[in-house]
This record gives C-alpha cells, sequence and structure tokens, in this order.
C-alpha cells in the first residue's frame, strides 16, 4: 500500500517510523514532514493546512491511505474532504474533531452526559463573565473556546489576575478569535495522566498510559510548553484508575457522540486528573499527543497500519492489540528560549552516536537536513526516546543518548519521568 501522513513533528516521525515495520507498506510519504522524517519516507512540500492540495497529491499519486496525525487539519475537516473523493483516511470528521476544536463544546458533552469533568459556565459576553468571576473562590481557570495551540489556557491564582486574564481574552483578543467564548472552569488538583485511545466509533481500546512534562524548566517550574518530555507508564495510574476511566469516561465518551451524531474514529486523546474523587477529563483532544506518542508507539507490538484500517473499518474488536511491559522515556531538547523567542540553523552534532546506543531513538521535531548535517529548525528540536525493561532504564538510558548530543544554546530538563 502507499501510505501518506500527514503533519511534521516529532509526533509524525514515531507514526512514520512504527509505520515501516508494517509489511503492507510499499512507500510511506509524509507532508510536509521535517529533516529527520525525510530519511526516513519520502517528504512531500505540502502544507498540513493546505486541504485541497493534499486530497488533489493523494489522488494522482493513489494513495491508498492517509494518517492525520496534527490536529489542525482535522478541526477544519481534511477527514471529509478526503472522503468526499473516495479517499481512505485515519481521523475523525469535522463534527467529531470538535471535541478538540471547541472547549465549550467538549464541556456540554460532559454536562449532558455525565462524564466527570471540572465544573464551569460558558461566556460569550464579558460584563457576565466578569460578574460570574466575583462569585468564585480562586484559582480560577480560563480557557479560550477554540484552538490556540494548546496556549488557550490561564490558571488564575487571584480574582484580579483572572479580571485581568478574561478581559486579554475576551476584549484585547490575546488568543485571536480563539477567545470569544470563554469556559471558566473550577480548578482541579491531582496528578495528570495522558491515555490515548484507538476508537473505530464502537470499540475503544485505550493504549498504554503517558504522562507529560509541559513546563519548560526543571521542578515543573518556567513558562507552559508543547511538552518537554514524556514517559510511560504513569507511575500513578493503575488498574483502579484505568477500570473507572474506561466505565465512567472511555465508554461514555464513545457513545456520547455517537447520540450526537458526531461518531468518533481515530485517536481520542484523553487529558486526565486523577483527583481524590477519581478520574476527570481536563481536555480531550482529537489526535495523538505530542510527545506522548514518542513513548507510546515505541512500546506497541501490533502493526500500527492494521489497527488504523481497523478503526476506519469499524473492526476493532477483532483485534488483539499487543504492548511492551516495560517502560519509554523521552526527553525533548529544544532550542534555548523556547517557548519564548529562539535562535534556529545551528548544527546539531551526535545524533548518530546516540542511536548507536542500545533501545534509543531520535524524534525529530525542529530539524532540516541540509548537505547531510542535521540544523536546528524550530523550538523543540528533537525527542530523545529510548525503551527499557523498567522505567528507570528507560530514562537513564534516554539521557545517556541526551549526553551525546550538541548544539549551539540547547535546552532540556534533567528530571524527565521522576515523578
Ligand atoms: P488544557 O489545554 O486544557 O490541557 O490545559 C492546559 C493545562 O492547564 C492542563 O494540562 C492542566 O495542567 C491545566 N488545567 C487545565 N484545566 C484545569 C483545571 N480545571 N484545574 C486545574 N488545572 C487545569
Ligand atoms: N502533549 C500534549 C498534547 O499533545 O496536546
Amino acid at each position: 500500500m502507499k501510505v501518506l501522513v500527514v503533519g511534521s513533528g516529532g509526533r509524525e516521525h514515531a507514526i512514520v517510523h512504527k509505520l515501516l515495520e508494517s509489511e503492507k507498506i510499499s512507500k510511506l510519504y509524509c507532508a510536509p514532514g521535517n529533516g529527520g522524517i525525510s530519511a526516513e519516507a519520502e517528504c512531500v512540500n505540502i502544507s498540513a493546512t493546505d486541504i485541497p492540495a493534499l486530497v488533489a497529491w493523494a489522488k494522482k499519486n493513489d494513495i491508498d491511505f492517509t494518517v492525520v496525525g496534527m490536529d489542525d487539519p482535522l478541526i477544519m475537516g481534511i477527514v471529509d474532504a478526503f472522503e468526499a473523493e473516495g479517499l481512505r483516511v485515519f481521523g475523525p470528521s469535522k463534527k467529531a474533531a470538535a471535541i478538540e476544536g471547541s472547549k465549550a463544546f467538549a464541556k456540554e458533552l460532559m454536562k449532558k452526559y455525565g462524564i466527570p469533568t471540572a465544573g464551569y459556565e460558558t461566556f460569550d459576553n464579558i460584563e457576565k463573565a466578569e460578574e460570574y468571576i466575583k462569585t468564585l473562590t480562586p484559582p480560577v481557570v480560563l480557557k479560550a473556546d477554540g484552538p490556540a495551540l494548546g496556549k488557550g489556557v490561564l490558571i488564575c491564582p487571584t480574582r484580579e489576575k483572572a479580571l485581568s486574564g478574561i478581559r486579554e481574552m475576551m476584549v484585547d483578543k490575546r488568543f485571536g478569535e480563539s477567545g470569544s467564548k470563554v469556559v471558566i472552569e473550577e480548578y482541579l488538583t491531582g496528578p495528570e495522566v495522558s491515555v490515548l485511545s484507538f476508537c473505530d466509533g464502537k470499540t475503544v481500546v485505550p493504549m498504554v498510559s503517558a504522562q507529560d512534562h509541559k513546563r519548560a524548566l526543571d521542578n515543573d517550574e518556567g513558562l507552559n510548553t508543547g511538552g518537554m518530555g514524556t514517559f510511560s507508564p504513569s507511575r500513578v495510574y493503575g488498574e483502579k484508575e484505568a477500570k473507572e476511566a474506561m466505565e465512567k469516561i472511555f465508554i461514555p465518551t464513545v457513545e456520547a457522540l455517537n447520540k450526537e451524531g458526531r461518531t468518533f474514529k481515530g485517536i481520542i486523546y484523553f487529558g486526565l486528573m486523577l483527583t481524590k474523587d477519581g478520574p476527570k477529563v481536563i481536555e480531550y483532544n482529537c489526535r495523538f499527543g505530542d510527545p506522548e506518542t514518542q513513548v507510546i508507539l515505541p512500546r506497541l507490538k501490533s502493526d500500527l497500519l492494521e489497527i488504523f484500517e481497523a478503526c476506519t473499518d469499524g473492526t476493532l474488536d477483532k483485534l488483539d492489540i499487543q504492548w511492551d511491559d516495560g517502560g519509554a522515556a523521552c526527553v525533548v531538547m529544544a532550542s534555548g528560549g523556547y517557548p519564548l523567542s529562539y535562535e534556529k540553523g545551528y548544527e546539531i552534532k551526535g545524533i548518530d552516536d546516540a542511536e548507536g546506543l542500545p533501545d534509543l531513538k531520535v524524534y525529530h521535531a525542529g530539524t532540516v537536513l541540509k548537505d547531510g548535517k542535521y540544523y536546528t529548525n524550530g523550538g523543540r528540536v528533537i525527542g530523545v526516546t529510548a525503551t527499557g525493561s523498567s522505567l528507570d532504564e528507560a530514562i537513564k538510558k534516554a539521557y545517556d543518548g541526551v549526553a551525546k548530543i550538541d548544539f549551539k544554546n540547547k535546552h532540556f530538563r534533567h528530571d524527565i519521568g521522576i515523578k
């Protein structure tokens, strides 16, 4: 089969790398891809959000199956556009992707179907939002309704900060039109776990759990980022939590989407908080997590393409998906300054040395390949990932890899997987 992956980050590199194990694939493409991906698949220079160009290219090149990694094209309706042309594609329709595209929609769905989540109200009027904030005990959580590159959430420790935050969102439009509508929600506490799941519209199969380190600096200090590292499995998500999440969250979410005429096929990412009252949904995403994918897919023993096809065809219940029992850790090496401003174009040395170590793989997020050398080309540059027979072993091996890699102004956390 000729397969196309849509996206350009570390997540797509991990998807491409895993798909290459499938004997069913004769040729693998990635649009637009990145430096590291270009060493494993043929990169096609079309933006992941240029849906008409992707459809036209897939038709012209007889692509048998397309896998969409990124959120933006899914929320824009890439799956509907491919299906309208008779092309097979993995991912949710635009209507189903709204679980990530609109936080107000996701919250309404959870309220209507009794799915555990933080209490909330939605506002599109600044005066009403301000009045409501004055009735709350801080901290107050403000969420822009629409997509904001993972940045549309403000945790406000005081009422004053909440009142200035709501003006920034709704009046100053800090997150653009995404902030025209705002969800104001109750502040929850507890460890956070990412549970990604395969879904074919009827059956939902959770993957092994993972945890993400979102803050830029050690000890969870510094600014929020897209993710500075991940590990799998979580140390706090056991069988009891998994059973409760399945019964109260995963199955009810899939059933709710069906009842709403928004059948979901693809990956549902459940961002959970394990509160003292049990697991609650912090967020849904309509795709694989980045960099969670980098630690989840290396632990998958089954054929990923077969799983994707089963999700699309509605036959997931026929598969017995197998995982490795050990652990995996991914340490992101970023450009100094990320998530604020940073410089690009520095040569990255030592990737081959690192990949010479056992069970180690470097997933590229922001790199370009020029004349056989890799250069930095983004905030998150690479994710150095290792597997091991235990999580602790995997963490040690990942840091052994990090020690071999160098580029100017490199920045990484030293405590990935520690808690
Ligand atoms: P989100 O984009 O919805 O994942 O939110 C980003 C981060 O904000 C989450 O990973 C949590 O750490 C935090 N957060 C979001 N909602 C809440 C909440 N209701 N209570 C406490 N923390 C939250
Ligand atoms: N790592 C968080 C996300 O992919 O949304």
